[in-house]
């Protein structure tokens, strides 16, 4: 299968294409020290990236998207490194917030948010709100994000319920769970990509993952455009998801529709 992902471009309607993606977006250090540069103007040209893979998934008709901007353990990164990639989440939700309105997207983040400084949650909170009944993409920004804090935080919700009364231990299963989380009301997640070159996780959408697709390329995030994105769904679409099923089961499964 060839995908075009040029601006021209319709809505792609292949049913391989996965309806949540998810980018670890890494590569900027690297990319500002092979050009000479702080690592800052790497997260700088990163943001670049952002606004295309963006506006590339609204086109090709993926219904969310969550990227991977700042993890909980990136907050021990040298103090103006921290403070430099909060004033870039500043701008970009600023210079953003038209197009992502324009387009019909909804803006949300998961992550322990309270932390970020309040000239980053401010824009946020404003650009969640007007962007709420938006139906065309959920763009979902992870920040201060970690995948065990985020299920270690759903435990202790569902435990306040459990105290609360208004939950049994035994109802406690992995749909339920799952419902605290904050992805809950995102479709499973079917891709993740990683850029960089880097094969782990870091954290990122551990309960999520489960059964995503596993995508590593070996492109720097700031120069990730649309052809690489591109890339990544032909390999998703060439593969075969088993769900623990065989594949003569799988085909059965086709043949009966
Ligand atoms: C990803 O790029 C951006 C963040 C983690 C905020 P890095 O800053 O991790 O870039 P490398 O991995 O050092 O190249
Ligand atoms: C993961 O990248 C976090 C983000 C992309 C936001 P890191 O660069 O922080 O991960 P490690 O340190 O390589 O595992
Ligand atoms: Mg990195």
């Amino acid at each position: 299968m060839l995908l075009r992902v040029t601006d021209g471009d319709s809505k792609m309607s292949e049913a391989t294409l996965p309806r949540h993606v998810g980018i670890i977006m890494d590569g900027n250090g690297r990319w500002a020290e092979a050009h000479g540069r702080p690592r800052i103007e790497g997260h700088r040209v990163g943001a670049e990236s952002v606004r295309d893979i963006t506006r590339a998934s609204r086109q090709l008709g993926i219904e969310a998207l969550t990227l991977y901007a700042f993890s909980s353990q990136n907050w021990q990164r040298p103090a103006d490194e921290v403070t430099g990639l909060m004033q870039l989440l500043r701008d970009f939700l600023i210079d953003e917030r038209s197009e992502i309105l324009d387009n019909g997207i909804r803006l949300q983040a998961i992550g322990d948010i309270d932390r970020l400084p309040a000239f980053v949650t401010e824009p946020l909170r404003e650009l969640r709100e007007v962007s709420a009944h938006n139906t065309g993409m959920t763009l979902t920004l992870a920040l201060s994000y970690g995948g065990r804090e985020s299920i270690a935080r759903a435990a202790q919700a569902a435990l306040r319920d459990a105290a609360a009364g208004a939950l049994r231990p035994e109802e406690l299963d992995v749909e339920r769970l799952g419902s605290y989380l904050p992805t809950a009301s995102l479709p499973p997640l079917d891709l993740l990509i990683r850029t960089s070159g880097e094969q782990r996780i870091s954290n990122f959408m551990l309960w999520e993952l489960a059964y995503a697709e596993l995508v590593f390329i070996d492109v720097l995030w700031p120069e990730f455009r649309r052809e690489h994105l591109a890339r990544c769904l032909e390999q998703y679409a060439g593969r075969e998801r088993r769900f623990g099923l065989t594949s003569a089961q799988l085909d059965s499964d086709i043949e009966a529709r």
